[in-house]
């Protein structure tokens, strides 16, 4: 090896005082930058899925969890840090290279040390964690009234029933209407596979599992908007498995509890007056697997054992903000664009394998959408009383879609 060699070799073995330095310092920036750009990303959003502004009891309980983890955490990366760049800097190989410092193997005091001092700390966890697990459990047993949720393929089916389990009448695809104050018992079914019920702002995440029914309570302290989404990995369209809970006042729940269970004959009815949007001929076809209320003979199933029909129910259609479960804002073009070819829009999903491309006429198409826009209760659609939270009041975004197949429209929080 030839000096020059062996010079540059030497060089790259040996950091030295600014090397250490030097990589502290670049660490130390890397780190401050990539907190500004975290801290950034939340800045000035819209949070609709954050779980650090609880608007439940069940959520600020989950929440409080979090702080104190947070604050755990934080205090053992600072000190871990600490000890790192004291180390680095104090223990650095010395410039005089024939003198090694004194080897050590093993330290009991140190090695007690830092099995004891994690233990603890997993027990302050573990306490409160416990103990709130049984709270909640003991809170899901009775409350004023129950909901049960039914995980699809992917969509969400919820079917309202009074504190006794008495149905209302009312079934829901992808919207949860709740009354502000009251506690709601969420029952969660699924014949088909594992999903999780997810609303952050009101709750954690609870999987809906085929023969077991887990539950819930949810008392929600706000009225308002608050986001959810499917949390369990279950198929080809898990990530458009979104819903939202409308947390509304006791008066306005029970006005549109009444609009949805009578739905409006006046719309639905084939034999509809002058001037109101008939039924038309093609939607028989829908009534294989849809149920309208206020139609003849289609009102929602009374019984929740098992959903009655395969699609959701569509009373009160006209009402709602998106289609195929968060996927689409709803508007006729992108009823039109479903109603063509299901499949293109929603890949994999249940009505795709009924209706094709060209099971429908263009001319059926409209009509069909211009019939289910104007399923609207005989008031007009309830707009309530309650501030948004976080979030304007439509979903998952105010313009209609500018492409008849509506990309995916920016969601909140994304
Ligand atoms: Cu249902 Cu993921």
């Amino acid at each position: 090896m030839n000096r020059r060699s062996h010079d540059q070799v030497e060089q790259s073995r040996r950091p030295g005082r600014r090397g250490i330095v030097g990589r502290v310092l670049t660490l130390g920036t890397l780190a401050i930058i990539a907190l500004l750009a975290l801290s950034a990303c939340t800045a000035d959003e819209v949070k609709p899925y954050t779980t650090i502004s609880p608007a439940s009891p069940l959520a600020a309980d989950i929440n409080s969890l979090y702080k104190l983890v947070f604050w755990l955490a934080l205090i053992v990366f600072i000190g871990v840090q600490f000890v790192i760049v004291y180390s680095a800097l104090k223990f650095r190989k010395p410039k005089d290279e024939g003198t090694r410092p004194p080897q050590i193997h093993g330290n009991k005091r140190i090695e007690i040390l830092w099995t004891i001092i994690p233990a603890i700390i997993l027990l302050v966890l573990l306490v409160p964690t416990i103990s709130t697990l049984f709270h909640q459990d003991a809170e899901a047993k009775s409350g004023d009234l129950t909901i049960d949720v039914y995980g699809k393929q992917w969509w969400w089916e919820i079917h309202y029933g009074d504190a006794q389990g008495q149905n209302l009448g009312v079934i829901t695809a992808n919207e949860v209407h709740l009354p502000v104050n009251q506690k709601a018992i969420i029952r969660l079914h699924s014949n088909n596979v594992i999903h999780s019920f997810w609303v952050p702002q009101l709750a954690g995440k609870l999987d809906v599992i085929p023969g077991h029914v887990n539950t819930m309570a949810i008392t929600p302290k706000d009225t308002g908007n608050f986001y959810g989404e499917c949390a369990e990995f279950c198929g080809t369209q898990h990530a458009w498995m979104r819903f939202k809970v409308v947390v509304q006042s006791e008066n306005d729940f029970y006005t549109w509890v009444n609009d949805w269970r009578t739905g409006n004959p006046g719309t639905t009815n084939q034999d509809a007056p002058a001037g109101v949007a008939k039924a038309p001929a093609s939607f028989a076809i829908c009534l294989a697997c849809h149920r309208v209320n206020g139609m003849e003979n289609s009102n929602a199933a009374v019984g929740i054992s098992a959903p009655a029909t395969a699609g959701p129910n569509l009373t009160n259609f006209g009402c709602r903000d998106t289609l195929a479960a968060g996927m689409l804002i709803n508007n006729k073009d992108n009823v039109e664009a479903w109603l063509r070819d299901p499949e293109s829009v929603k890949a994999g999903n249940w009505m795709g394998t009924v209706i094709k491309k060209g099971t429908l006429s263009e001319q059926e198409v409209e009509q069909l959408a211009t019939y289910l826009e104007s399923l609207k209760p005989k008031g007009g659609c309830l707009s309530y009383s309650g501030q948004p939270v976080d979030q304007p009041v439509s979903y998952p975004a105010a313009s209609p879609a500018a492409s008849p197949v509506a990309s995916p429209a920016a969601t909140p929080g994304s």
